[in-house]
């Protein structure tokens, strides 16, 4: 079953968290909502399982009209057939395994053969039929995590909804579980949404990504669409690391001047509509050159005078900050610079994007 999210509406007092947002979501594909904390990704994840009343909008599951606080519709948590995970993994520890994943079957009040069925299937879907017996102060934090995604898979919802389900693991046990997850997902072939702050995790596992801001959608797409084409700053800047020089409009759509002077060929195509415009690059996508003429080359690609401000080694590259086109640029290079060497700093338009820089006194307005 698909997702289908409407103007959704969610205030705590006079404080409106979630400002009319709406997002679909097709069976079998996975979602995440990705924003920094208190930007209302847990708020709507707890309005489409029913854990919060929402104040506006409507949810609806399949073909089901689940959340229209307006109508009076309000269908409580157990009826929505969702699976959902904790970021704790909120299991019973006087539960054995296979007593936490029954339970929500038996509040459903399902046969105790049924029971037993279901929570074999679920235990055989994530590995851990062995140890049903056993209590959660005898797992590992992984393990205790797979009881969690079993006891959300068990009875085979036709959702799942996860809330920052890994940012308890530590980092080996994370990435293995990421694709555990996704496995899980694509096996029960339902439509899943997946809340995180940690872009990496969007990006590993998502087929779209939201990201979100104070309540808002500021950028739908897919991971690469995102990392590589965001249409405004606050996205370039919350996915990946970026760095921006500030651009004036130039003699055509695609060159744009930077503060110093220099013309900038770049990509102007994904870029709403704003009062203030900077160029956006990565720092992989900069090439620093020792010597040679800058301009523009016969290829296309921008060639800048820079000098090298600062480096950190990080083993795989060293990422240098160079002074260039007016600014501070992060680059990322497999070559040894000193401080003070004077390069050039190369990057193709394709690689450059024109974002928009939210104003800020219109947004408090
Ligand atoms: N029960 C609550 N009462 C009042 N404010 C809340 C409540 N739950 C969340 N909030 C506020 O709503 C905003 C969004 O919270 P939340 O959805 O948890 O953000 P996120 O999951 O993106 O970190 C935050 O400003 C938070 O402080
Ligand atoms: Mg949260």
């Amino acid at each position: 079953m698909s997702i289908n999210v409407q103007n959704l509406v969610k205030r705590y007092g006079q404080v409106t968290v979630v400002q009319g947002i709406s997002f679909q979501v097709a069976k079998g594909e996975f979602l995440s909502l990705l924003g920094p904390s208190g930007c209302g990704k847990t708020t709507t994840l707890r309005c489409i399982a029913g854990l919060e009343n929402a104040d506006g909008g409507v949810i609806k599951i399949g073909d089901g009209v689940v959340s229209a606080p307006e109508q009076g519709v309000l269908i409580p948590p157990h009826e929505r057939q969702i699976g959902m995970v904790f970021q704790s993994y909120a299991i019973w520890p006087h539960m054995s395994v296979a007593q936490n994943v029954g339970f929500p079957l038996a509040i459903r009040k399902a046969s105790t053969a049924e029971v037993a069925r279901q929570v074999d299937d679920a235990l055989g879907i994530v590995g851990m039929r062995h140890l049903k017996d056993r209590h959660p102060s005898q797992l590992s934090g992984g393990q205790q995590q797979r009881v969690a995604l079993a006891r959300a898979i068990v009875g085979r919802p036709k959702v799942l909804l996860f809330d920052e389900p890994l940012s308890n693991l530590d980092a080996k046990l994370r990435e293995g579980t990421r694709l555990e997850i996704r496995r899980l997902q694509r096996e029960l072939g339902v439509a899943a949404v997946y809340v995180t702050h940690d872009q990496e995790e969007a990006l590993s596992m998502s087929d779209r990504v939201i990201v979100m801001e104070a309540g808002r959608i500021m950028q739908t797409g897919t991971p690469k669409d995102l990392y590589r084409r965001p249409s405004n700053r606050f996205v370039a800047d919350f996915v990946g690391r970026a760095s921006f020089i500030d651009v004036q409009k130039g003699p055509d759509a695609n060159t744009w001047i930077a503060p110093d002077g220099t013309p900038i060929r770049l990509d102007s195509g994904r870029a709403e509509a704003a009062a203030h415009y900077q160029a956006m690059l990565r720092p992989e996508a900069i090439d620093l050159i020792a010597a040679g003429p800058e301009g523009m080359r016969p290829n296309g690609a921008n060639v800048l005078k820079g000098r090298v401000y600062d480096s950190q080694y990080m083993g795989a590259h060293t990422e240098y900050l160079v002074n260039a086109a007016g600014t501070t640029l992060k680059v990322h290079s497999t070559q040894d610079f000193g401080p003070g060497s004077d390069v050039l700093v190369s990057f193709d338009p394709v690689d450059c994007h024109l974002v928009a820089v939210e104003d800020q006194a219109a947004k408090a307005a």
